[in-house]
């Protein structure tokens, strides 16, 4: 096989077989195919598309260019759920403990996060204590013992994915669906998943702004899943304002802690329920998704979501005091709060700029390996719909570094505007891809 025939053959909008594909993958991550082959390649891939078959294909050819994790010897059907990404977006911390609760086995390879906020990992680590680097062996004792673990992802999963993301980030190529679908498809199958449930974001605040992209990506993730036997569903939700009402890494502990223990924010909860239903039917634990529900909701009215929330903390060394005593996460925390200037309506909260003042804030990384402050971010006290009176707190700010309070505090009002009439709510829950197609009604 050569290089120039698979470019020209993708450059002239024919069908590549799967060896082909595999060949290219593997001649790329052991660097004989430099950098600039591959990316009129990519560019190729672009306008030209691939097929089902084509992005089976090289989703598993990157699933495969790495570690694979082997989770036989976990008896249960291993579920994974991946989001697209958005802000406030806590539903890995809660759903998490909370689908263990049912019986479905959590095994979680979680990364770091470049951007607005750190990753699941960062957000763990936050909880004094907590071991985000387990071995193979202590990673799979604690799955069989407490049916949960997240572990940090190591580069050595999809090691394709990464290398090519990094090219695609400077060739303009992210924006692809069939390669968006088997970047986040490749990392879940080479992290052990046997079945996947896809939070879809759209919206402002998310990487596919307009339904019709999110149920395009939808569609080519599930296929992918189909064609290689991991059963997919995918729900598509809205980022058009925060999820939840905490931003940051502490932050957001706090906010999951509050949800399992049966209060927390309506919308946050009615995701996390939606997408663990969807877990529980894929991990054979409900027949229908208003069952799953009810088993969920019960699960947290009864404690034991929380109580799991706690083996699993004290199974990874994590301080489980912080769990009774949330508030300890805070101390030394500078605190401001944000104000309305008028009064009126709740009329849109710009998620992306929410989510980049708490990255000033000290919440996310502005480049990788930056240090984080695990206590910064931001609290929202309005959601988009709400009434607010002149003067009444729409935020509190949280960060160690004075300097910035300043400026993050007028960044965030802009984020929030406020008109003087009542203002419709958004819905919430967009719709959900099947192998049986898209239905935009989730019962
Ligand atoms: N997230 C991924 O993991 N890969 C993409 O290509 C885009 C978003
Ligand atoms: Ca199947």
């Amino acid at each position: 096989m050569h290089i120039l025939d698979i470019i020209a053959k993708k450059r002239d909008g024919a069908e590549l077989a799967a060896p082909e594909i595999e060949w290219l993958i593997n001649a790329y991550t052991n660097e004989e195919i430099p950098d600039y082959q591959m990316a009129a390649w990519l560019m190729a891939v672009f306008f030209r598309g691939m097929t089902d078959q084509e992005t089976a294909a090289l989703t598993m050819a990157m699933a495969q260019s790495g570690d694979t994790v082997d989770l036989s010897q976990v008896p249960g059907i291993k579920v994974d759920k991946h989001s697209t990404g958005g802000v406030a977006d806590t539903t890995t911390l809660i759903l998490a403990p909370l689908v263990a609760a049912a019986g479905v086995p959590v095994a979680k390879m979680s990364g770091r996060g470049l951007g607005f906020t750190g990753g699941t990992i960062d957000k763990l680590e936050a909880i004094p204590g907590f071991r985000t680097t387990l071995s193979r062996e202590e990673f799979i004792r604690n799955l069989k013992k407490y049916n949960i673990a997240i572990t940090g992802q190591s580069n050595a999963i999809a090691p394709a994915d990464g290398k090519l993301y990094a090219l695609r980030d400077v060739t303009a190529t992210v924006e692809s669906i069939p390669l968006i679908a088997s970047s986040i498809m490749s990392k879940k199958i080479a992290s052990g998943a046997d079945k996947i449930v896809l939070d879809v974001k759209v919206g402002k605040g998310a990487f596919m702004k307009n339904r019709e992209d999110a149920v395009k990506l939808a569609k080519a993730m599930v296929r992918i899943g189909q064609l290689v036997d991991r059963d997919t569903v995918a729900v598509l939700t809205s980022m058009e304002e925060p999820l939840g009402m905490a931003i940051g890494n502490s932050l957001e502990i706090m906010e999951a802690i509050d949800l399992l223990s049966g209060r927390g924010e309506p919308s946050l909860k009615e995701v996390c329920l939606t997408l663990g239903s969807q877990m529980l039917m894929l991990g054979g634990k409900a027949e229908t998704p208003t069952a799953g529900r009810t088993q969920l909701e019960a699960l947290l009215d009864s404690g034991q979501a929380l109580a799991k929330f706690k083996e699993f903390v004290a199974g990874q060394s994590g301080d489980i005091t912080v769990i009774a005593n949330p508030g300890q996460l805070l101390s030394a925390c500078l605190v401001k709060e944000v104000t309305a200037s008028a009064q009126g309506y709740v009329a849109a909260i710009n998620a992306s700029q929410v989510g980049y003042v708490a990255m000033r804030l000290g919440a996310g990384r502005e480049y990788k390996g930056q240090n984080i402050d695990l206590a910064a971010g931001i609290v929202m006290h309005c959601r988009v719909g709400q009434r607010v009176g002149r003067e009444q707190a729409l935020a509190n700010l949280y960060t160690n570094d004075e300097s910035r309070l300043e400026q993050a505090a007028v960044l965030l009002q802009q984020a929030i505007r406020i008109e003087d009439k009542p203002v419709n709510k958004p819905p919430l829950l967009l719709g959900l891809v099947d192998k049986h197609g898209f239905q935009d009604r989730l019962e």
